[in-house]
C-alpha cells in the first residue's frame, strides 16, 4: 500500500558534525562542505533557494545557481529587473539554503546584498554559452507574456540580429553578491536529534560558532 505524505520520513544515518571538526572560518567550511558535494557528484550542487522580501516584509523564493563564492561572499547571476532584482535592489538583504539530500546537509546563508561590478559581470556573462547570452536578452524575466511562441520569435530575431556580432551583457542582467552575517551547517542525525552549528559574524570581524538545538 502506498505511503500518504505523513508516513513519508527518512532517518539520517550518515554522519555527524563536531565543534572539533569544522574550520573556524564559514567560508572555509562551506569549502569544504561544496566539494565534498562536487565530489559526490550530487546533481546541480550549486543549486540554491535564495529569499528575498519586499521593503514591507513579502517573501518569496526561488532556486538560482551559485556562480562564485570567496571571502566577500556568494554570487549569482540574474535579471536585475526580475521580481527578485527589484526586491534586492529595495530591500537588499537575502537568506540562501543548500540542500545536499544524499550527504544530508543543508546550509543556510544570510547579509546583506550587493550588485557586483560591471566589469565582474561581464567577465562571467561573456564567458557563458551563445544561447544563454541571447536568452538573457530575449526574455523579461518575470514579466507575464502573451505565448511560448512569443519568447521563440523574440528569440529567434535576436539570433539572427546578432548572427555576426558580439553578443553585449544587457544593462539590467548581471550578479548579486550576498555578504554573510550568519551561516549554519546542518547534518541531518538519526531520531531527529540533529547536528547545526551556527556561525555569526562579530563586530572584529571574527566569528563566533554555537550549536543550535535540532
Ligand atoms: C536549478 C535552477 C537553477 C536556476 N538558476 C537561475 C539563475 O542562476 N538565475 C536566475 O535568474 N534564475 C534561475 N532559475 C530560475 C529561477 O528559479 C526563477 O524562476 C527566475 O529567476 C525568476 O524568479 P523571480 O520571478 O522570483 O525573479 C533557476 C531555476 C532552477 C530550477
Amino acid at each position: 500500500m502506498e505511503k500518504t505524505i505523513a508516513e513519508l520520513r527518512k532517518d539520517y544515518t550518515l554522519e555527524g558534525l563536531h565543534e572539533s571538526g569544522v574550520s573556524h572560518n564559514p567560508f572555509q567550511q562551506f569549502g569544504i562542505w561544496f566539494e565534498q558535494a562536487l565530489s559526490a557528484q550530487l546533481p546541480e550542487p550549486n543549486a540554491m533557494t535564495v529569499a528575498t522580501s519586499t521593503p514591507d516584509g513579502t517573501p518569496s523564493a526561488r532556486i538560482v545557481l551559485l556562480k562564485n563564492f570567496d571571502e566577500r561572499g556568494f554570487i549569482f547571476y540574474t535579471n536585475y529587473l526580475s521580481h527578485k532584482g527589484v526586491e534586492l535592489i529595495t530591500n537588499p538583504q537575502a537568506a540562501i539554503v543548500f540542500w545536499w539530500a544524499e550527504l544530508e546537509r543543508q546550509v543556510r546563508i544570510c547579509g546583506n546584498v550587493e550588485q557586483i561590478s560591471d566589469q565582474e559581470s561581464d567577465k562571467y556573462f561573456y564567458s557563458r554559452p551563445l544561447n544563454s547570452r541571447l536568452g538573457a536578452w530575449a526574455s523579461e524575466q518575470s514579466q507575464a507574456i502573451a505565448s511560448r511562441e512569443v519568447l521563440e520569435e523574440r528569440f529567434q530575431e535576436l539570433q539572427e540580429k546578432y548572427a555576426n556580432e558580439e553578443i553585449p551583457r544587457p544593462p539590467y542582467w548581471g550578479g548579486f553578491l550576498v555578504v554573510p552575517q550568519q551561516f549554519e551547517f546542518w547534518q541531518g542525525r538519526t531520531s531527529r536529534l540533529h547536528d547545526r552549528l551556527g556561525y555569526t559574524l562579530l563586530d572584529d570581524g571574527g566569528w563566533q560558532i554555537e550549536r543550535l538545538s535540532p
